[in-house]
């Protein structure tokens, strides 16, 4: 196939060859279904799909102030996304539904959460589809109102002396814990600043940063899932995991969303120290493979005994955080490294984890090894394989259909702009944060 000719066209990235092409399954008209087929069968009292049952692979609901709920929202909107880089056709499915309106109805549920309701530093994840309404209208108040309450909520958790965000409550407030997942949450602070100019926002973003980057990365490039701070003198009190092996191992869906939160911080901030962190966190990521290709849910896991199951989800997140990696690189030789793992990382996992037969697309993700949760689907696993497909067309780097390489005089293949699309949103790799 020759992707080489349309990343050339697009990016101008003429040196660029591509080791792997993208999965067939990504482009599937099954992702549509599936989607649609979960919008139709939520619950009436609000309620969202986090992950699947490990025998049928039924999504299982859970309540608004559950950390996952912006996923499934932000899904429908991913979808809509993919119907104007792609257009709909018969063979991609994409014609069924209107995302964008299934997508906002649903993140209607959210609008009611605030600190009192148990979401506290998880907003960054519930504002996802907040901040896909604002690449699509970006006039709409709701949204703008939504994203700025959410940010004072995570700014309204931060302590000087600490430097960071505090992620979970504890019954001793002087103990202050902060986990690696929370590099995903700084976008909202960025988001809310630039509507607002409130650059005190901004500066606990990197504040936070700064700190992570301090204390939770190894000098061997792998992370720390918790620290505790003591919140009055700001010193370390322990390093510990609370979803991985042990404390001194490397979970990899920590390690993935550190790839995704500084190659994001850097974006923002141009600061080439974030650059460095996310090309460390990347580098063990991929170091560390086993040589099947496949994820396992800590990389110092032993295979056996106990079982080492995959995390697809950690997959997914990784291969969307390189192409973001990719995108703040400025070789064609340090894009085509992220974007040959990100391919592989993909192809790996879809031929593992691709489930025709579950409501979700992907299985063998672990929600959460220790508390015996994993080989299931996952609802942010799903959203980040549609994301990572999405990333790939914008980059020039997939057709829509299936894997086969664009056919660039046939009208059905090329992505469809309307007026009223086009005047709403420039449609630009990694849009605004993800
Ligand atoms: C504005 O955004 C909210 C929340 O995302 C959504 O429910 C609503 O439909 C949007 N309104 C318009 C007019 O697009
Ligand atoms: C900026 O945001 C911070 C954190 O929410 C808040 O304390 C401060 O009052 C805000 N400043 C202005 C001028 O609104
Ligand atoms: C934090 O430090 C203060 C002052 O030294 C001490 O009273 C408190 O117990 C410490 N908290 C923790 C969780 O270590
Ligand atoms: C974070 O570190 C950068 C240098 O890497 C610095 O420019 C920035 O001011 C720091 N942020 C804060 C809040 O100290
Ligand atoms: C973690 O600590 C244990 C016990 O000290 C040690 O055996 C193991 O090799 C360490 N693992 C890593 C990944 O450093
Ligand atoms: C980062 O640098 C690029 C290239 O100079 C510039 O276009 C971009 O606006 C800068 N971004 C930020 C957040 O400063
Ligand atoms: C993937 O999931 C299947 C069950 O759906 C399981 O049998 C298999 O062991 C899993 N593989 C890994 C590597 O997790
Ligand atoms: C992993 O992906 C790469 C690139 O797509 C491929 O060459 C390799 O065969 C895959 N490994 C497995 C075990 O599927
Ligand atoms: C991709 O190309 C192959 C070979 O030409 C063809 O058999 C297949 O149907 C194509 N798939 C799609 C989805 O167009
Ligand atoms: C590309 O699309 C055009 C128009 O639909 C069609 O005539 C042509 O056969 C296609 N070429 C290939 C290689 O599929």
């Amino acid at each position: 196939m020759s992707l080489t000719r349309s990343v050339s066209a697009v990016l101008s990235l003429s040196a660029l060859t591509l080791a792997a092409s993208t999965p067939d399954q990504i482009f599937s008209p099954d992702v549509p279904l599936k989607v649609s087929n979960a919008f139709k069968a939520l619950p009436t009292a609000i309620q969202y799909p986090q992950y699947t049952d490990t025998n049928a692979g039924n999504w299982l609901d859970f309540s608004p102030n559950t950390w996952t709920s912006g996923f499934f929202p932000a899904t429908g909107y991913a979808l809509n996304t993919r119907k104007q880089l792609c257009g709909a056709t018969p063979a991609n499915g994409l014609g069924m539904a209107d995302w964008l309106d299934l997508g906002r109805a649903a993140s209607n549920g959210l609008l009611t959460l605030d600190a009192d309701h148990g979401i506290g530093h998880d907003v960054g994840f519930i504002s996802f589809p907040f901040e896909e309404e604002l690449l699509v209208n970006p006039q709409n108040q709701t949204a703008i109102d939504a994203v700025n309450r959410f940010a004072t909520m995570l700014a309204a958790r931060f302590n000087p002396t600490v430097g960071c965000t505090r992620s979970w409550d504890t019954t001793d407030p002087t103990d202050f814990q902060v986990i690696i997942d929370n590099m995903m949450n700084l976008e909202i602070l960025f988001q809310s600043a630039d509507l607002t100019g409130n650059a005190t926002l901004r500066s606990i973003a990197t504040s936070h940063a700064n700190t992570t980057m301090k204390n939770h990365i190894r000098d061997d490039g792998s992370t720390w899932h918790v620290i505790e701070y003591n919140s009055t003198t700001g010193a370390v009190i322990k390093k510990r995991t609370a979803q991985g092996y042990a404390d001194n191992s490397t979970w990899s869906r920590g390690q993935a969303w550190g790839i995704y939160g500084f190659a994001n911080m850097y974006k923002r901030t141009n600061d080439t120290n974030y650059l460095s962190t996310a090309r460390r966190l990347a580098t063990y990521f991929l170091d560390n493979l086993p040589s099947d290709g496949i994820v396992p849910w800590d990389f110092n896991a032993p295979l056996t005994p106990p079982p080492r199951p995959a995390d697809s989800s950690a997959a997914t997140i990784a291969a969307t955080g390189l192409l973001l990696l990719s995108q703040q690189e400025t070789t064609d030789a340090d894009k085509q490294k992220w974007i040959d793992s990100a391919l592989q990382l993909l192809n790996n996992i879809t031929t593992l984890a691709w489930k025709p037969s579950w409501q979700s697309l992907l299985s063998n993700g672990t929600v959460n090894w220790p508390a015996n949760n994993f080989l299931t689907g996952i609802v942010y696993g799903d959203y980040y394989y549609i994301k990572a497909g999405n990333e790939l067309v914008t980059m020039g780097l997939a057709s829509c259909q299936s894997g086969n390489a664009t056919n660039t005089t046939d009208p059905a293949s090329q992505p469809q702009t309307s007026p009223a699309k086009s005047s709403a949103r420039r449609l630009t790799p990694f849009m605004s944060r993800w």
